[in-house]
């Protein structure tokens, strides 16, 4: 699953109490890190602790509780965690009876070793403990440290309909699968995240029916893998696989628009490929992370496919559905990567075409396949070096992605006001890229035909056409 930008920013929201006879505390802030499972992860939470009363608001310092949703997949997702632990450690100081919770993957990998390392944490709760948070809370509150960080090989909240955190009522996630059961070398997931498992379909399809009367106009289904989502309808029999969830989340209504994130090449079949020809509104984008273009490299990382294959899959899309969007993870510098790996890469990069890319330096992981068995040695200057000519073909090929789109009208979903003006709106295509546009009269939540003008590497520009 692609890291959003909210890698690097911060959803917060906060929640006020009614109290409850001696219930401490009222207000809670969760400030969310990692990838979209941990957003989706903390509207469970959020929609939790509202059982129990707890209610928003978003001024930080007000809140009684402060939970952290944490993530682990590199070293730097992990300081930048830390540094807003010190933060919240100054204000603690200040008040002391605040109460601050690690939960998500830093909380399950470190477990305990979080509470002796941080003292002022008072609770860790790993992501499949979030039931049990507000006995946590309310221990905390009686000066005991609490944690919960079992794994679990049933928990999906498959029940629990999540509080919302898009203010514009357009897009929602819908988590489809917890976990992961691939084992790639480098990737913690696996020991964050524990064993894969699916929900239940009926529950998937109630909650997109009650996004789809709240007027939401776009579900984004969400899984570590969601190819190898599976589930046995216990009234009918029947197996559902991905291809067959996609299809029965895509018949709810033809206006909303329906993506999935994040395919994995080895799973990724074209079952799925024509579902998504046959229906309009299931949108021509998909994130098929391939991390290495050499096959040796590859195999080292356990990811199940070569090269050749990726770029089978990748043909495939292109002859299934002309007119989708390709977007990548790109791993630089893995264990043992030399100069032609590299170069494999960046020509792998070249044939796939892709729109756009997350890009990342190797970051050895405890405990996973290749901290115990490969010496992590690229030098950081030849990963930064490798990585930088990673990001400099990518910027190369958005253009030229979108590039290709001047002069076309694309139906654009209107998600909100440009941050550059208030007269422009921006949305999304269906291929995923970002279209700014004249407000005119037009509202959040319309579709429009914008015919396009002109782009950047990151953003369509255009007007509207009736
Ligand atoms: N399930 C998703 C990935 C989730 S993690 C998938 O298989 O595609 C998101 C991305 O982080 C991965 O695709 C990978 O590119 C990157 N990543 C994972 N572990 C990493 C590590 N140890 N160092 C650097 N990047 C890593
Ligand atoms: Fe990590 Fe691989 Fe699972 Fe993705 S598929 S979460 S990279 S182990
Ligand atoms: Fe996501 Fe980070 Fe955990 S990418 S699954 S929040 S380790």
């Amino acid at each position: 699953m692609h890291q959003t930008k909210i890698d690097k920013g911060i959803i917060a929201k906060e929640l006020r109490f009614v109290p409850e006879i001696d219930s401490k505390p009222s207000k809670v802030f969760v400030e969310t890190y990692g990838c979209q499972m941990n957003v989706s992860d903390s509207e469970v939470v959020v929609s939790i602790l509202k059982q129990h009363g707890y209610v928003y608001t978003e001024i930080m310092e007000e809140a009684d509780l402060i939970l952290i949703n944490t993530c682990s997949i590199r070293e730097n997702a992990e300081q930048r965690v830390r540094g807003r632990l010190d933060v919240f450690r100054l204000m603690k100081k200040r008040r002391p009876s605040l109460l601050i919770g690690v939960i998500g993957c830093m909380a399950e990998r470190l477990k305990e070793k979080l509470l002796e390392e941080q003292k002022m944490v008072d609770l860790v709760v790993g992501p499949d403990s979030y039931r049990d948070l507000h006995k946590l809370v309310q221990q905390a509150g009686t000066g005991q440290k609490a944690i919960n960080v079992l794994l679990s090989r049933e928990e999906t909240y498959a029940d629990i309909s999540p509080v919302r955190f898009d203010e514009n009522k357009i897009s929602a996630f819908v988590s489809i699968m917890r976990g992961c059961n691939n084992m790639c070398a480098y990737c913690v997931v696996p020991y964050t995240r524990g064993a894969e498992r699916s929900r239940d379909t009926q529950t998937i399809l109630r909650e997109v029916r009650e996004l789809i009367e709240m007027g939401y106009k776009e579900v984004t289904l969400l899984g570590q893998n969601v190819d190898s989502y599976h589930w046995t309808d216990t009234a009918t029999g029947d197996e559902i696989s991905f291809p067959r969830l996609l299809s029965l989340v895509a018949q709810l209504s033809s206006k909303l628009r329906v993506r999935f994130s994040t395919s994995h090449p080895k799973d990724m079949n074209d079952e799925v490929l024509h579902t998504m020809a046959k229906y309009d509104n299931i949108c021509k984008s998909i994130h098929l992370p391939a991390q290495s273009g050499s096959t040796r490299i590859l195999e080292l990382m356990k990811r199940g496919y070569t090269r050749e294959w990726y770029l089978s899959r990748i043909e495939a899309i292109y002859s299934i559905l002309p007119t989708c969007c390709v977007t990548t993870d790109i791993i630089a510098g893995f264990c043992s990567e030399t100069e032609d790996d590299h170069q494999q890469t960046l020509s792998l990069i070249r044939e796939a075409k892709y729109d756009f890319g997350f890009m990342f330096k190797y970051s050895e992981r405890p405990k996973t396949y290749a901290h115990r068995k490969y010496p992590d040695d690229v030098p950081e200057s030849i990963k930064s070096r490798r990585l930088q000519e990673i990001i400099d073909l990518m910027k190369v090929l958005s253009v030229e992605s979108k590039k290709l789109d001047i002069g076309n009208v694309l139906e654009v979903l209107v998600e909100g006001t440009s941050k550059k003006s208030k007269h422009q709106l921006y949305g999304r295509t269906s291929q995923n890229k970002i279209v700014v546009f004249p407000r005119e009269s037009y509202q959040i939540g319309d579709y429009v035909n914008v015919l396009i003008n002109d782009c950047t590497s990151g953003t369509l520009k255009g007007k509207v056409i009736q």
